[in-house]
């Protein structure tokens, strides 16, 4: 193991966030109004090229008269590869309210993606003195940005989460599929003439986890385009979640409530996450590193599994 400690994600809930286009002013108090942790308020994908401008003003309104409570406000600028961008970032930094916490960088292809738009954010902030500094969030959505995505998660003190944008990476991978997330009908595996579906995204996320978690950034699960398939929803967030990713998106209300429940861990969970470190408590206080729970083994690595549910669960109430 290396002698470098792996550094804490931002101690924060982050089990759904919440999209509506920037040109939709009518649904921002209700988004305002969920029980969603991170509210995404969007200038890119979700808004036409003519509406653009008048969405960064819906939205630049927004940050002074709604109430957002103590939700994460962060705002998606459009990419680096648009004539977007720089305004997105311009305006937002010199007229937001104080309330703006984030800026989420869409389809981030390396490092020095970030360091652009850093630069930028930086130089308004002194310029304005803004007090809160703001932070930012990136969507890993084409080939290179799963590449580079370590370099990417390490790219600036600014960045607090990074998700899985799975519309436009199975574009640019070129994935036979226009279904945004979960299961795809013709990627199995036959077993004696049964078919066995696996997950094609699975190693985009777990790359993307690895990847956060050694710069102490949060993983987060992206979109789940079929908003009628609750099921559906529920079982491509309870993958993620147990790769170690720490929410997901919801593009429409009703997932909403979904995602709180797969990434809060359940009263069981945390129950028997207690009770290991209980066991294992018994087990020091004998001068034993390993003992018996519920018939399997636990030792001094199960403290940390336990740790991780019991924390998530704390931070979570708190
Ligand atoms: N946040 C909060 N409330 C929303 C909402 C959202 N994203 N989308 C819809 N609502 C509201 C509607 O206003 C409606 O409210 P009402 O009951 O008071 O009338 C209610 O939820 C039901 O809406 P519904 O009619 O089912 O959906 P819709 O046809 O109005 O909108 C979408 C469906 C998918 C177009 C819309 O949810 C949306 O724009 N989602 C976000 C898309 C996005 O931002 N994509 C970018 C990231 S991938
Ligand atoms: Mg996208």
């Amino acid at each position: 193991m290396s002698f470098r400690l792996q550094p804490a994600p931002p101690a924060r809930p982050n089990r759904c966030q919440l999209f509506g286009p920037g040109s939709r002013p009518a649904i921002f108090a209700k988004m305002a109004a969920s029980a969603a942790d991170v509210i995404n308020l969007d200038l890119e994908d979700a808004v036409a090229p003519d509406d653009k401008a008048t969405a960064r003003a819906h939205i630049i309104a927004a940050t002074h008269e709604i109430d957002w409570g103590a939700k994460l406000l962060s705002v998606r600028i459009n990419g680096l590869d648009t004539p977007w961008w720089y305004r997105d970032v311009v305006d937002l930094l010199e007229q937001a309210g104080p309330r703006l916490d984030q800026i989420m960088i869409p389809k981030v292809g390396c490092a020095a993606d970030i360091y652009a738009v850093d630069a930028l954010v930086s130089a308004i902030e002194a310029a304005k003195g803004r007090k809160k500094r703001i932070s930012f969030e990136v969507i890993i959505e084409s080939a290179a940005g799963i590449v580079n995505v370590n370099e990417i998660a390490a790219a600036s003190p600014r960045l607090q989460a990074m998700s899985l944008g799975a519309a436009d990476f199975a574009a640019s991978m070129g994935m036979a599929t226009t279904g945004i997330g979960g299961t795809q009908e013709d990627y199995y595996m036959l077993h004696e003439g049964a078919r066995h579906w696996s997950d094609p995204w699975h190693w985009a996320q777990a790359a993307i986890v690895a990847a956060c978690r050694t710069h102490g950034v949060l993983p987060v699960d992206g979109p789940f385009g079929d908003f009628s398939d609750d099921e559906g929803f529920r079982a491509q967030a309870r993958r993620s979640a147990t790769l170690g990713m720490v929410g997901k998106w919801a593009i429409h209300p009703r997932q909403v409530a979904l995602a709180n429940e797969v990434f809060t861990p359940s009263e069981a969970a945390v129950t028997e996450a207690r009770e290991i470190l209980a066991a294992m408590d018994a087990a020091k206080t004998r001068g034993e590193g390993a003992t018996v729970y519920k018939g399997r083994l636990v030792d001094i690595a199960s403290i940390k599994q336990a740790e991780v549910i019991v924390r998530q669960a704390e931070m979570i109430a708190g």
